[in-house]
């Protein structure tokens, strides 16, 4: 890496490939000869439609959209989302049901209980999310027109290994963490929906990938911007999208494809995550703070049993070059963001200033 560069462990927006950045400084003022910015461009434009449908058609080879389903840009970010999934969803029974594993889908149930009557399925709260309820733990109702979750749990940094089984009802997902990290099978959701700043771009949008059967239902309350009908029908384009970040979101799947797409991602992530959970297990100062079924391999969480510890790590990390590591406040401790674009050296050689820290304390 870039000498003059440092590993940024931030839970988002977190690093992006430099290849990527790069490649994006490259093209900043002169886009392949075209004499323009891509920041410039009129998302009418010839040029910016043939750049759109590029990313589009990357996105849904690279994620393996199936055709049932359509790839939504939208500005507003996940939380956005929390209040445009009830207003979509919600109408068909009324009710939805909701696990709470983490921060955000609390924040995205309680967004859901103003459009509707929500059933909270599960609960991690009792153990300060530090697991993931199983499948028979989950108490679903036959009537919910959705069944919602965040599939990795930034803050606490675990994440669902499994996809609940919800018997027909659609399942909506939070992949704000996670996405692009692992194959998925998108067949078996409603909607999946991220916000970009993790895994996939700069801040600014997110990704929806929606069944299009879903879409149509809204409540007459629905703002415009908030219907996923008018998207699809519009093409995320009813007013204008965020030109450039979806313009980073595509030199970022091109990065991935070179990394050989989810398949190869899962590889590395596994590998990375590995060795920061090995340091764990085999100390004698660090605690894991998640559950070991249940540990995120996006976000390592850990605490040295003594908040002057923490601090301390902290601030030798910092000086060390590896940033953003204090943990979250409703967590403590310390967390680890090792998203897609986190090099495998950078997981290493923090590997090696966490064995050298226990040695010295
Ligand atoms: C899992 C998850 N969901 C939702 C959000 C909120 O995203 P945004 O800031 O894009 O609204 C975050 C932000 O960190 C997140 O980690």
């Amino acid at each position: 890496m870039s000498n003059d560069r440092v590993y940024n462990f931030s839970a988002g927006p977190s690093m992006l490939p430099l290849s990527v950045l790069e490649k994006a400084a490259s093209e900043l003022t002169n886009y392949r000869g075209s004499g323009q910015s891509v920041m410039e461009m009129s998302h009418r434009s010839k040029l910016y439609l043939s750049i759109f449908e590029e990313i589009k058609s990357d996105f849904k080879r690279i994620f393996k959209v199936p055709d049932t389903h359509e790839i939504l840009f939208m500005q507003g970010g996940a939380t956005f989302q929390f209040g445009a999934v009830p207003l979509n969803l919600i109408g068909k029974t009324g009710k939805a049901d909701y696990a709470i594993t983490g921060n955000f889908s609390k924040i995205a149930c309680k967004e859901a209980t103003k459009y509707g009557e929500i059933n909270v399925a599960a609960d991690s709260g009792d153990r300060n999310h530090t697991y993931i309820p199983s499948q028979s733990e989950l108490k679903l109702s036959p009537d919910a027109s959705y069944f919602h979750y965040c599939a990795n749990n930034t803050i606490y940094g675990t994440e669902w290994k499994y996809v609940p089984e919800t018997n027909g009802v659609p399942i909506v997902c939070d992949m704000s963490s996670n996405i692009m990290s692992k194959p998925v099978d998108v067949s078996k959701y409603g909607i999946i929906y991220a916000g970009v700043q993790k895994n996939m771009a700069p801040a600014g949008m997110a990704v929806v990938v929606i069944d299009k059967s879903l879409a149509g239902n809204e409540l007459p309350i629905t703002p415009k911007i908030m219907s996923y009908k008018i998207a699809i029908d519009k093409d995320s384009m009813d007013n204008t999208p965020p030109c450039y970040t979806i313009y980073m979101l595509g030199l970022v799947l091109k990065w991935l494809d070179e990394q050989g797409g989810t398949e190869g991602m899962a590889k590395i992530k596994t590998k990375k995550a590995g060795i920061l959970y090995d340091v764990l297990d085999s100390s004698r100062l660090f605690i894991p703070i998640a559950d070991k079924e249940a540990r995120s391999d996006m976000n390592v969480t850990f605490r040295t049993g003594s908040d002057e510890l923490d601090a301390k790590f902290v601030k030798e990390a910092t000086e060390a070059g590896f940033v953003n590591i204090k943990g979250h406040r409703l967590a403590g401790g310390m967390r680890a963001s090792i998203y897609n674009a986190m090099p495998m050296e950078g997981v290493e050689k923090l590997a090696d200033f966490m064995r050298a820290f226990e040695k010295n304390n």
